[in-house]
C-alpha cells in the first residue's frame, strides 16, 4: 500500500456495491484478529494488490464473508483514489466493484439462456467482484457457468473474491482442473480453521 493513495475503507457507501445490510459494516478494523493477525494481513495485503483471494473453511460464521467484504472494500479505498480529480471526487464509483451471492449468480447464470454471454460480459465489466458462498448447493450447470465466469475475470484482469464453505480438499475437488489451476495461480487461498473469535 503507498499511504500517499490511501483513503479509508470508511468512506464508503457499501449498498452501492450490493453489499446486503448485514455485511455493510465489515471492515478489517472491526475485525477480531487475535492468533490469526498472519492470515488476516495476507488478506489485506492481496486485497491492496488487486490479487485474487479464497476464503475456505466450514466452520460457519468465523468470518469469512466478514474479510471478504472488508477486502473488497479496501481494494476499491486503495486502488481507485484519483488525487488528480480530489477537488471533485476522490474515489471511483462503488459500483464497479460487485457482491454477489454465488448460488443465486450459479442461477441467474443457468437461466440465462442466450443472455448468457452478454450477462458474463455485464459481470466482468466490474473491477472486482466478490463471490460469497460459493459452491454450496450448487447444480452443476451452473458450476459449469460460474467456472466460465472465473474465467473471464481473469482474461478480464477482474479482482476476484471467493468465500466457500467448504475444505481446501473440498474445493479442490470440486473444481474443473484448468479453473483450479487457475485459481492457484491467482489467489492468495486461506483456510479459516479457527473458531469464531470474540
Ligand atoms: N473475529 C471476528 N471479529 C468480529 N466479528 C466477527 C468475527 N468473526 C465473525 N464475526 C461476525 O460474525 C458474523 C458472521 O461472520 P461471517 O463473516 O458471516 O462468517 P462466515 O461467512 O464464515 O460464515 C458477521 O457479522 C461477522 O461480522
Ligand atoms: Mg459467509
Amino acid at each position: 500500500m503507498n499511504p500517499a493513495t490511501y483513503n479509508s475503507d470508511h468512506e464508503c457507501y457499501p449498498h452501492k456495491m450490493g453489499i446486503p445490510p448485514e455485511y455493510q459494516h465489515c471492515r478489517f478494523d472491526n475485525f477480531r484478529s487475535e492468533g490469526i493477525k498472519a492470515r488476516i494481513n495476507s488478506i489485506i495485503q492481496a486485497a491492496e494488490s488487486r490479487s485474487w483471494i479464497v476464503m475456505l473453511g466450514k466452520t460457519t460464521g468465523n468470518g469469512k464473508t466478514h474479510n471478504a467484504v472488508a477486502a473488497m472494500i479496501r481494494s476499491w479505498a486503495v486502488n481507485t483514489y484519483m488525487p488528480e480529480y480530489s477537488s471533485v471526487r476522490r474515489h471511483r464509483p462503488e459500483d464497479w466493484y460487485k457482491y454477489y451471492n454465488a448460488r443465486k449468480l450459479g442461477v441467474e447464470l443457468e437461466n440465462a439462456g442466450i443472455k448468457f454471454s452478454s450477462k458474463v460480459d455485464e459481470i466482468v465489466d466490474h473491477t472486482c467482484i466478490l463471490l460469497d458462498e460459493f459452491g454450496r448447493a450448487m447444480s452443476d450447470k451452473a458450476r459449469d457457468r460460474l467456472e466460465i465466469l472465473i474465467d473471464e475475470c481473469h482474461s478480464n484482469r477482474v479482482q476476484l473474491i471467493i468465500t466457500a464453505g467448504m475444505t481446501p480438499a473440498e474445493f479442490n475437488n470440486s473444481l474443473d482442473g484448468s479453473i483450479l489451476r487457475r485459481i492457484k495461480d491467482h489467489a492468495v487461498m486461506v483456510h479459516f480453521d479457527w473458531k469464531r473469535q470474540g
